[in-house]
């Protein structure tokens, strides 16, 4: 799967072993910073995963950042993306499940390794339920038309 992957500098060290992770696995991962723990703001490497995931060069995004909540508000600012701020599997596993989640937010600070390592799993496993999901997805949609 192509995965495009980002941080802040609270997220760094965990962005930069998920990536590893992720290639372990054998998906495609295009890391768009940062490249250093320098500090950053946040919304600026949100942007660069939601675009590409909403313009389809990702199928998936990754951000990290010291909660996730950060990068996820900002993630949901660009138009397509359903980003979720995840801190367990089952929660990761429920955002594909119910709401087609396409970005994940993870937290560098307060989540470990092994459990964000879990949460991807289950992130990039699921698949959306559709059903009785469906509809209300399209009507995450429709509140960009507003
Ligand atoms: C940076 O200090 C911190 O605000 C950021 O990483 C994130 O937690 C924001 O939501």
């Amino acid at each position: 799967m192509n995965i495009s992957i980002a941080s802040d500098h609270a997220g760094f060290e965990q962005k930069q072993e998920l990536a590893a992770y992720l290639r372990e696995l054998g998906h495609q991962v295009a890391d768009l910073g940062p490249e250093t723990d320098d500090r950053v703001d946040y919304p600026d490497f949100a942007a660069l995963v939601a675009r590409d995931v909403a313009a389809g060069a990702a199928e998936r995004g990754v951000l990290v950042c010291g909660t996730g909540i950060g990068m996820a508000v900002a993630a949901n600012k660009v138009r397509g993306i359903r980003a979720a701020n995840v801190t367990t599997p089952e929660f990761a596993a429920l955002a594909r499940e119910h709401n087609d989640a396409n970005v994940v937010a993870l937290s560098g600070r307060f989540v470990d390794g092994e459990t964000n390592r879990r949460i991807l799993d289950a992130f990039l496993s699921t698949d959306f339920g559709g059903g009785r999901h469906a509809g209300r997805v399209q009507k995450i949609a429709e509140l960009e038309e507003d």
